[in-house]
């Protein structure tokens, strides 16, 4: 019998990536999203690249009773919790909300595992519980984590730390966070990718939408940084190699007899600088980007980068896509969603 799988925010951009990557190791995906910060589109391009409409529950994971009807109706494999707001900027502005929405649909999700059984399940973390590398700019998971800088940073950092207390009061249950690097890219069919509503904040997507033409002019956040060419460093990893860690995470925990928690990076292992996404970009685009220097951003980490090893000795993981893979990708989504316009 399939496996069923429930992906919160399943719908979003890492989710859906997930629902294909997990399709394809024959586990049966279960979304829950409220749209909230998805579209339709993401949902038309599922359908086309699984050749079928995957079951899609429009709930919104704060609300236990309407989830608790959920786990009645399916006998659960595991959890991957996507379902959380993300962008640093907007957490600022609305720290309740993020502390409201993520904390409690994380909480809502660990009281509904445990009273149904389910036994696994993987959290989508973050290496901004690591903040500003001290040391070394390469991270491994016990590097020691530092105060986040944002409300958006604490949800994370808070929600390892209600799993751990969760897990010392439930040994059984098989949980992990996965510390995601910088997500970019989309599926190499361009049928699903990042939707940022609005302005995006985060620099893939205001690449593309440069290029395009969606926005004027793309302005690199400062380039005095102590690094090889000034401007900050991060770990991009495709989307599609990150949603395929998600289905090891499961197979991995389905696999253990006793229960545990573990952190997992996940990341490439290797830094680039912002100034050198342009450039490939402007490589694998063949054309010019508009871009300026402007200030320096405040609260960005300034270089930071996976260790990749646990992902691989734990998880068999490991990222096999460029970040030529991911820009061109990203770019081909943002040529495709320009069509459907
Ligand atoms: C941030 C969070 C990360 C979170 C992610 C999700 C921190 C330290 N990191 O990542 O935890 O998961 O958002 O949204 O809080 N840049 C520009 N111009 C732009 C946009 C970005 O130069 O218009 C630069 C930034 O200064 C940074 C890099 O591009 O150096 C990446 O920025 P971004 O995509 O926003 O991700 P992070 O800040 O790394």
């Amino acid at each position: 019998m399939s496996k069923h799988v429930l992906v919160t925010g399943g719908a979003g951009y890492i989710g859906s990536h997930t629902v294909v990557a997990l399709v394809e190791k024959g586990y049966t995906p279960i979304i829950v999203d409220d749209f909230r910060n998805a579209t339709e589109v993401a949902l038309n391009g599922l359908t086309e690249i699984l050749g079928f409409q995957p079951t899609i529950h429009r709930v919104d994971v704060c609300q236990i009773d309407e989830m608790r009807a959920i786990f009645n109706e399916y006998s659960f494999h595991g959890i991957i919790h996507f379902a959380a707001y993300k962008a640093v900027g907007e957490s600022v502005e609305k720290p309740l909300q993020y502390y409201q929405n993520n904390l409690v649909g994380l909480l809502n999700m660990l009281s509904l595992m445990e009273e149904f059984k389910v036994l696994n399940f993987v959290f989508s973390s973050s290496c901004t519980v690591y903040g500003e590398p001290k040391e070394t700019k390469e991270v491994h998971e016990e590097t020691p984590k530092s105060l986040p800088e944002s409300p958006y940073g604490y949800t994370k950092w808070i929600g390892e730390q209600i799993i751990l207390d969760f897990f010392k009061s439930a040994p059984d249950f098989h949980l992990m966070n996965l510390r995601y690097f910088n997500p970019v890219g989309a599926h190499p069919t361009a049928k699903i990718g990042e939707f940022p509503l609005g302005k995006p904040n985060n620099l893939l997507p205001f690449v593309t939408q440069t290029a395009i033409g969606k926005q004027a002019c793309l302005t690199v956040f400062g380039d005095d940084y102590p690094t090889r060419d000034g401007s900050c460093v991060r770990d991009y990893i495709h989307v599609m190699d990150l949603a395929e860690a998600h289905v090891q995470a499961i197979q991995f925990l389905e696999k253990q007899e006793k229960g545990c928690l573990e952190a997992v990076n996940i990341g490439t292992g290797t830094g680039t600088t912002v100034l050198e996404v342009i450039h490939v970009f402007e490589k694998v685009s063949n054309q010019q980007l508009n871009y300026q220097i402007g200030p320096r951003r405040a609260g960005d980490v300034i270089e930071i980068y996976a260790n990749a090893t646990k992902s691989q000795e734990l998880l068999n993981w490991k990222a096999k896509r460029s970040i030529e893979d991911a820009v061109r990708d990203a770019w081909n989504w943002e040529l495709a969603l320009n069509e459907l316009k």
